[in-house]
């Protein structure tokens, strides 16, 4: 299994970068949703955010390793079926759904760190608050939060939807591509 991309394969780097932040966005999602309704009383009250933020810092990682990996590792060309329109929306959708990654975990840091507090990593180390602009930072990060996640999920759900449409309809190798480690 090749490492690198070549001009018509992703390599193994790309799709496993692929599929473990695609499982981890989706993660974050559901465990943020889950964690703002829990009170102070329940026992995952606590250690529900913080793994929500070692995974999303995590997630904030990912997203610069990969797009370093894209500069480095060669292009993978579009199959030659798909339509000059698919190509412009699918290379679209790929950099707005990189733009939102980054604006979920940008905002979710600058509500974690609202008060002047570093987030801690997994306790292994502090995160530390560089930015703090007290109550409205949180508020606003908050709110650019809840906004920008639900976009994402939408945003992934399309990107999906439009791999099975490439399988099952025009039943060419687009999600094959992602998929095939052999
Ligand atoms: C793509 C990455 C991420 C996704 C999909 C995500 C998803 C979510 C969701 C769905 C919520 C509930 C929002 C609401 O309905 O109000 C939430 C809340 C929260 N997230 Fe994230 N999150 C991500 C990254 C992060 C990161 C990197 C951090 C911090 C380092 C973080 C910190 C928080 C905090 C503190 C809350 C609670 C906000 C509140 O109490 O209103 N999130 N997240």
């Amino acid at each position: 299994m090749k490492l690198h991309n070549t001009n018509n394969r992703f390599g193994l780097i790309a799709i496993l970068l692929h599929w473990i932040m695609a499982t981890v966005i989706i993660g974050l999602f559901i465990l943020g949703k889950y964690m703002i309704d829990l009170d102070y009383y329940d026992s995952y009250y606590h250690i529900a955010p913080w793994w929500h933020k070692s995974f999303g810092l995590t997630l904030l990682f990912l997203l610069i390793i990969r797009l370093l990996w894209k500069l480095y590792s060669p292009k993978v060309l579009p199959i030659s079926n798909h339509t000059g329109l698919e190509v412009k929306l699918a290379t679209s959708l790929q950099i707005i759904l990189y733009i939102f990654i980054f604006i979920c975990c940008i905002s979710g840091y600058l509500i974690s760190t609202a008060e002047d507090a570093g987030i801690s990593f997994f306790d292994w180390f502090d995160i530390p608050a560089l930015i703090s602009l007290g109550e409205a930072q949180s508020e606003l990060a908050g709110d650019i939060h809840e906004y920008s996640t639900t976009i994402l999920i939408v945003l992934a759900g399309l990107h999906l939807m439009a791999a099975l449409k490439h399988h099952f309809i025009n039943k060419d190798q687009t999600l094959i591509r992602i998929l095939n480690f052999k």
